[in-house]
């Protein structure tokens, strides 16, 4: 059978970054505050003249290189965005055009923090359907572009940044020794959406509006239903959550990582943590993460991870691969 392996990643971060000290320079917070509540030190801002795009073209570049691969080769783009740098074209669109590939497939996903794992198995669709023979799964965000600068419930908490793999066809059995995407859970609650909203849009106010969240409630959310699907994910893929080498968490929270992997009885020497250096950057954390773990040798081939993330919607959901 086909298998959609990741054979590149690439991240990246801009280069401003706001330290918590920053932050309490106009909104009522200390660094005690924040690093005790969520492990986070600092977040990085893109500059005023970069889109996500730029962001997104970034991380493409080095996963390409990663990979070995050239733009010339990608026939599928799929970026995971909740902060496009327009209402349409596609973010994924404009990142083909900047990046110089040629006509091919070219969409977003809109799962807000979950947009990586949800984007990164539509494009198993693709792949493992012999549709595409070289993708780009890309999570890209300019969160602080959503912040109301005055919410200090909020504002702390989040980061601009991007992350990308590519997905190439890879031959396997069927088992989980194959190399690639071997099980996936994607859910969604439409229900808890006053949970972590954004209060603007293009049909309601036309405005872009700030993010809200009632964080309490979402803390409780986020670890008792990634927990069901990063257990649903695993059996997707015939695995034992005991098995997996790397747990590769959506960075929001390090009390939130802790609690997930408390909850699903992982040691924390096996969760990968990049919270504090970029805060929450939504649908590019996971990526990150993954990117950090590689490039300091932490990650290696063949190992297994299992990512998971929860955001607006609410969605949520859990992708077990093979490196
Ligand atoms: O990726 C999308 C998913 N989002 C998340 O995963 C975020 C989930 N939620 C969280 O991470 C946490 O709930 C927060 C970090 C947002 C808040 O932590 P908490 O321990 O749940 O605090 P809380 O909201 O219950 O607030 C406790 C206190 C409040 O003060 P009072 O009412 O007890 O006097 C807040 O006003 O902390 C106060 N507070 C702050 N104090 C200093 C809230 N934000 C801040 C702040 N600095 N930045």
């Amino acid at each position: 059978m086909i298998r959609s392996v990741i054979t590149g990643v690439g991240g990246y971060l801009p280069d401003e970054i706001l330290t918590n000290a920053d932050l309490a320079r106009f909104v009522d917070t200390s660094d005690e505050w924040i690093q005790e509540r969520t492990g986070i030190r600092q977040r990085h801002r893109a500059a005023p003249d970069q889109a996500v795009s730029d962001l997104a073209v970034e991380a493409a570049r080095r996963a390409l290189e990663a990979a070995g691969r050239t733009p010339a080769d990608v026939d599928l783009i799929i970026v995971a965005t909740t902060t496009p740098d327009l209402t349409f074209p596609a973010v994924a669109a404009i990142a083909q055009r900047k990046l110089g590939c040629p006509v091919g497939i070219a969409f977003d996903v809109q799962a807000v923090c979950s947009g990586f794992v949800y984007a990164l198995s539509t494009a198993d669709g693709f792949v493992a359907r012999g549709r595409a023979k070289c993708a780009l799964v890309i999570g890209a965000e300019t969160m602080t572009r959503l912040m109301d600068w005055s919410d200090r419930g909020t504002c702390v908490l989040f980061g601009d940044g991007a992350g990308a793999v590519v997905v190439e066809p890879g031959a396997g059995r069927g088992d989980a020794s194959d190399r690639g995407l071997l099980g996936w859970a994607l859910r969604a609650d439409g229900t808890k959406q006053d949970l972590l909203y954004v209060d603007g849009g293009v049909s309601t106010n036309g405005q872009i509006g700030h993010l809200r969240m009632q964080g309490n409630q979402v803390f409780k959310h986020a670890v008792i239903n990634i927990s069901e699907a990063v257990t649903a994910a695993a059996l997707d893929a015939g695995i034992e959550v005991s098995d997996v080498d790397w747990f590769i968490p959506h960075q929001a929270n390090q009390r939130i990582l802790n609690g997930v992997a408390s909850r699903l009885g992982l040691d924390e020497s096996k969760v990968i943590s990049t919270v504090a250096e970029h805060a929450n950057t939504s649908a590019a954390s996971i990526p990150l993460a993954l990117a950090q773990g590689i490039a300091d040798g932490r990650i290696r081939p063949g190992q297994l991870l299992l990512m998971e993330a929860m955001g607006g919607g609410l969605t949520w959901g859990a992708c077990t691969v093979r490196l």
